[in-house]
């Protein structure tokens, strides 16, 4: 009897007591997960070495029993971590039934006592609850990072003026660290999205069976108190038929590479010729095949090409997820494809992109020049009519009719004369030319959260503490393995 026609009777005896035949090797292909869940190995086990504490504290198998089953549950870990995953894909249907196959090698019959008061359902939903938890501490961890890049380039380029874009046309002058700080401010939203997902997904739904408890006197308090969950959830249909934990992490995912998304656009705009703020690392930029002098913006390219797959992941599980009945349905088994995918593509994206943001380098005089441009200043001529009690729309009016008369007479707001000023408000003094200066225009600013240099600097020191901060409590958090 060759290995793997020994592996086939062990499963068949696993869960095929019913069936007469094997399962045809088409369908085995076409149902088999551990391709997908083998991701689940670690949170699989720890999962089982609770179930065994607790049926030993029960009394169902004996103390010694469940001491044994966890020694073995130990060993099965390192022996599953040395294989190759190729060799075991076609033989085994999930990770479950890997671990409890495996288990038996190790411990004998004593094996099969450990499924006891539980089926996959409730241990699948347990299990990626587990995984998630401290996958999304390692996901916080990363996002943090990325922002601390953010700030530092911040830091570093705090005194740098660009144009503000409205309509990608130029607006008004901000500080490029505002900007960046804008990006801060919406990652720590995502952060606390998934934070939030994190809490709600804290009730441990083991001892839920396959979908209607258990008549054996399980504990599941303990369990749950074991594998650092907040407590048992309360309703068996629900704990084993619902995933929208997984929705609501892809789409917090989602809803970062929204932003992620939107900075790379921007980036990439501001490494083109045209805008020519900063200059991309060679180490993150990429030749062309055919044109020697192109140095192009791919890695920024794909973070926003990949957006496309993790919203497409949300959908995934959103469709798969909206027409079953209660409670477990095989369907759901494909939740894990989009989640791990999505995890993935979003830790080896913020890689990939604190790396470029970390060696940036902006072009202070390209940045300088473009901060020039008079027009951006429009908006301050008209505060400094509305100052000298000019009815705002009336200012409005005066200022457009000068940017109209500097663009007919192709020169630009600050190249006209004072006495066209004159012409269109008596109101306006020649102390109106210091307002074409782009530091003027920034340090005049006194509304909470405006780009005004003193409030920028501030918002640096404050984010720099906030996030040393966050980074030591999920420091912490991971070494309490949540
Ligand atoms: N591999 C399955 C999944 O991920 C485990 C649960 C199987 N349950 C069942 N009733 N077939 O959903």
């Amino acid at each position: 009897m060759g290995p793997s026609v020994r592996r086939e009777n062990e499963m068949k005896k696993l869960w095929g007591g019913r069936f007469k035949a094997e399962l045809h090797e088409t369908a085995k292909r076409f149902s088999y997960s551990l391709v997908v869940d083998h991701e689940l190995l670690g949170a699989d086990i720890k999962v089982s070495m609770a179930h065994a504490l607790m049926l030993g504290k029960v009394g169902i198998i004996s103390e010694r029993e469940a001491k044994s089953l966890v020694k073995g549950l130990w060993r099965v870990l390192a022996s599953i971590k040395k294989k190759t995953l190729c060799d075991l894909l076609h033989d085994y249907e999930d990770i479950h039934t890997l671990i409890q196959s495996e288990l038996e090698k190790k411990v004998g019959k004593l094996a099969r006592k450990l499924h006891t008061g539980r089926s996959r359902n409730d241990l699948v939903t347990t299990s990626t609850r587990i995984y998630l938890k401290e996958k999304i501490t390692t996901v916080l961890e990363t996002l943090n990072q990325f922002q601390s890049a953010l700030v530092t380039q911040a830091e570093k380029n705090r005194n740098i003026m660009i144009p503000g874009y409205t309509h990608l046309q130029r607006a008004q002058v901000v500080l490029l660290s505002h900007l960046l700080l804008a990006y801060v401010e919406m990652l720590e939203r995502d952060k606390s999205r998934l934070l939030d997902a994190q809490k709600r997904m804290n009730e441990c739904p083991l001892g839920s069976g396959a979908l209607a408890g258990s008549s054996l006197p399980l504990n599941r308090g303990y369990v749950s108190k074991l594998l650092g969950f907040d407590r048992p959830t309360a309703n068996s249909l629900d704990a084993v038929s619902d995933r929208d934990y997984v929705i609501e992490v892809i789409s917090s995912i989602s809803i970062v590479f929204m932003h992620l998304s939107r900075f790379c656009e921007d980036l990439i705009l501001w490494n083109s010729q045209e805008f020519g703020f900063i200059a991309l690392d060679d180490q993150y930029s990429t030749g062309s095949s055919l044109m020697p002098h192109k140095k192009n913006p791919d890695m920024l390219e794909l973070i926003r090409g990949k957006s496309g797959e993790v919203y497409g992941n949300l959908m995934s599980v959103l469709v798969t997820m909206k027409g079953l009945p209660l409670a477990y349905n095989r369907d759901m088994q494909e939740d894990k494809r989009s989640l791990f995918a999505s995890l993935r593509i979003l830790l080896d994206t913020l890689t990939v992109l604190n790396g470029t943001v970390r060696t940036i380098r902006v072009d202070q005089a390209a940045c300088e020049q473009a901060s020039k441009d008079s027009f951006l200043f429009a908006t301050d001529l008209l505060e400094y009519l509305v100052k000298k009690k000019v009815p705002f729309l009336e200012a409005h009016q005066i200022v457009g009719a000068l940017v109209r008369h500097a663009l007919d007479s192709h020169t630009t707001l600050g190249g006209l004369p004072f006495e066209i000023y004159q012409k269109y408000s008596r109101v306006f003094k020649k102390d109106v030319f210091d307002l074409f200066d782009p530091r003027v225009s920034i340090s005049s600013k006194v509304s909470l959260g405006s780009p005004k240099p003193e409030l920028v600097v501030k918002q640096i020191r404050l984010w720099k503490e906030r996030l040393k901060a966050e980074a030591k409590r999920l420091k912490q958090a991971h070494h309490r393995g949540q």
